[in-house]
């Protein structure tokens, strides 16, 4: 093992709130506890991929002071994908080295902590993996921060949506983001008391749903939510996503808001608008448990840096925060299981 003086930090994939918590957290212990040199590294894997003059700048405890609250990332994201193209993780594996870095701290979601595990497996890189993801869907650990500020945002808008809903009488359909995974759709579903909450993961009946809606008007409420997750597909023709691919092969998804609002428009007869709550629900500030996890999350990626526990992450399990291999992390997407889901029919109509 190496002995570690500099510690690289990259942020990977969609931003997140709490990012910045993590990043002033690694910094802070790095250098009070431990003595470490920290360099932020830019732009994630691009920051590694293909350097620019600004890509690896030094972290100094003056600089992450005050920036808890902030959202978004101080270091800057992308979706750089350095196992895209043959050659270019060695590439990686130069540059850390030229720029000094021993150990990396890696922050991201399934794409960036894959790309970390890969670089520890193939070329024994030091790495330690930070959860990052408002979809929710990292398995090995109960949460990570982001998930609660992006339910927390997506309760907000429907509970506003409703009240205009409500006096125009029109079902508003909102379309909330979480890719495969349904986990913020469930969790804003619930919170805001949507009338029905569609989630990827079970193939939604478009009948049952009319009849839901055309039911309420009989009794005098012509109006309505529909909560619906971006990775949500119908049978029926309407577009629901575009081809556009990313690096890591994810298509860009959107459109299945619009697509339903037309469609019970046409079945219900009730006037239909719909919302697409989009980048909102990762911009702005974090909740308090989003502050609190990143920064727990933070101390202990600093701390597993100095233990040596290279190829594994940071994890919330019950209320601990400990590590686990990143090979369980990355390898399956969690999904909202079925009995989550049930409950939440209980409030449907
Ligand atoms: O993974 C986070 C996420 O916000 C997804 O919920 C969403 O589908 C995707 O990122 C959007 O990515 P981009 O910001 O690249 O459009």
């Amino acid at each position: 093992m190496a002995e570690v003086s500099r510690v690289g930090m990259l942020t990977g994939g969609g931003d997140a709130p709490g990012l910045n918590g993590v990043i002033r957290a690694v910094t802070m212990k790095s250098i009070e506890d431990y003595g470490y040199e920290v360099a932020g590294i830019r732009r994630g894997w691009k920051g590694l991929l293909d350097p620019e003059s600004d890509s690896v700048q030094p972290l100094g405890v003056d600089d992450v002071r005050y920036i808890l609250q902030e959202g978004g990332t101080k270091l800057l994201s992308s979706r750089t994908n350095p196992y895209k193209n043959e050659g270019d993780a060695e590439k990686v594996v130069k540059n850390l080295e030229e720029f000094g870095i021993d150990a990396l701290v890696a922050i991201g979601g399934d794409d960036t902590l894959g790309v970390a595990k890969r670089l520890y497996d193939d070329f024994g890189v030091q790495v330690v993996g930070c959860p990052k993801t408002i979809d929710n869907d990292l398995s090995a650990t109960d949460t990570t921060f982001g998930y609660d500020t992006a339910v927390s945002i997506a309760t907000e808008a429907i509970d506003r949506i409703r009240t205009t809903a409500r006096s125009h009488e029109r079902i508003i359909v909102v379309e909330v983001m979480g890719r495969h995974a349904g986990w913020i759709t469930w969790g804003a579903g619930l919170a805001s008391a949507a009338n029905v909450t569609l989630i990827p993961e079970v193939e939604p009946d478009l009948e049952a749903i009319t009849d839901l809606f055309k039911k309420r008007a009989e009794r005098g409420e012509k109006w309505g939510i529909v909560a619906v997750s971006e990775g949500v597909t119908f049978s029926e023709d309407f577009v629901t996503q575009t081809e556009e691919k990313d690096e890591f092969g994810h298509v860009r998804l959107g459109g299945v808001g619009e697509g339903l609002a037309g469609e019970l428009k046409e079945r219900t007869g009730i006037d239909t608008r719909h919302v697409v709550l989009g980048h909102l629900q990762r911009g702005g500030t974090p909740t308090a448990f989003d502050r609190i996890l990143s920064t727990r999350y933070g101390l202990r990626a600093a701390e597993a840096v100095k233990n040596g526990e290279w190829g594994q992450m940071v994890a919330l399990r019950g209320s601990d925060v400990v590590t686990v291999s990143l090979d369980e992390a990355t390898a399956e997407t969690k999904t909202v299981p079925d009995d989550l889901y049930r409950a939440l029919q209980t409030f449907f109509g």
